[in-house]
């Protein structure tokens, strides 16, 4: 052996000292595991050019998985290779790549990473989007998610009977029919009280998911499970605000609690981003049992608005943040705490829900 192969020997030995040395990221799309879920971490809306500090409190709370609720970056473009320059700079920053040595991320997006501010069905770059997003996001080549003619909706269901949790990430871009904006003049007295220009759609062409994401949604809802977290990149329960919510499609918001009633599914509750603050809702009229929303925006990028809500529990939180659902199975009735923390891992806002809550009255099962 000469020099030169002596040397290329050892710098082989250096780098493959170094590949042991870095933790492997954690799948994506991990097998179901029958260990329960405890602790699901998830928020929204990350500028990937700016500091993302945020990493390092969602780490120390040690989740199961994080959840990417939309706004991942903000893309805003028809150029993939600029949305994939961006997705890496997510990619690089030094706490994501911590939290994604430490535990499994997945994701669903909204309009930004999708690639356009409020965009829906008309976007046309939506299949090229797709496909960065799930390469981004580890998604296996042969995935019904990336071989599908549709969005990137898709399901998790881990824990052992009894002790079941169901995750349902959905897509609230890639279907969506036009938003409905009041005039000009409204908005202007609308933002006085920092409400936006979106008002009702209503009708046939009225749509937030297609009717394949609807069919695999009543599937899912059908599978047993004890816990099930519908992630929706934009509020579900919010009222008011003028943004976008579900509330501006009011006939698929009902159809969705309708799916709920129809199916049994019981254990529902709702995490969403996308407003630049976070908060809680509650409902409990007109629906099954209780249900709850927690709103977690964003991880580096929020407004001190004061957006109405009529159905606000407690007040909003507008410095970064994110979202943390705890369930505590050793509990007779299950308690499942539903938290918000800042950068520094304080818990800045609270609300415990027992399970035997979130349950079809015998009316109605
Ligand atoms: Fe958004």
């Amino acid at each position: 052996m000469n020099k030169l192969q002596r040397l290329s020997l050892f710098l082989s030995a250096l780098v493959c000292a170094a590949c042991q040395l870095a933790p492997a990221p954690v799948p994506s799309t991990p097998a179901p595991s029958m260990d329960p879920i405890r602790i699901i971490a998830f928020g929204s809306c990350a500028e990937q050019d700016q500091p993302q500090p945020i990493w390092d409190a969602v780490i120390a709370s040690r989740p199961d998985r994080f959840v990417f609720l939309g706004d991942n970056i903000y893309g805003d473009t028809t150029d993939m290779a600029v949305l994939r320059a961006k997705y890496e700079q997510l990619g690089q920053q030094p706490g994501y790549r911590r939290l994604r040595e430490s535990t499994q991320v997945v994701a669903t997006w909204d309009d930004h990473d999708y690639g356009v501010n409020d965009g829906g069905a008309e976007y046309p770059q939506k299949a090229a989007s797709k496909a960065v997003f799930l390469d981004f996001f580890g998604e296996p080549a042969d995935s019904e998610r990336r071989l599908r003619d549709g969005g990137i909706y898709t399901a998790y269901l881990d824990g052992p009977p009894g002790r079941r949790v169901q995750l349902l990430l959905l897509d609230t871009r890639w279907d969506r029919s036009p938003l409905t904006r009041v005039s000009e003049a409204e908005y202007a007295a609308r933002r006085q009280r920092y409400v936006g220009p979106y008002t009702a759609t209503t009708g046939p062409d009225a749509r937030l998911l297609g009717e394949d994401q609807w069919s695999w949604l009543e599937a899912e809802l059908r599978r047993p499970a004890e816990v099930r977290i519908i992630a929706t990149s934009i509020p579900f329960l919010q009222e008011g605000s003028g943004w976008e919510n579900w509330s501006n499609f009011p006939d698929e918001r009902r159809r969705l609690i309708d799916l709920i009633v129809d199916t049994g599914a019981g254990g529902v509750l709702f995490i969403t981003g996308d407003t630049h603050r976070a908060q809680f809702s509650r409902w409990t009229d007109g629906v099954p049992y209780p249900l709850w929303e927690v709103n977690s925006s964003g991880l580096t990028r929020n407004y001190d608005r004061p957006v109405p809500d009529q159905y606000r529990v407690g007040d909003i939180y507008t410095d970064d943040n994110y979202g943390l659902i705890r369930i505590d199975w050793e509990k007779s009735d299950p308690e499942i705490h539903m938290e918000i923390r800042n950068v520094e891992n304080a818990l800045v806002m609270q609300q415990t829900v027992r399970l035997s809550e979130l349950q079809m009255p015998s009316a109605v099962r």
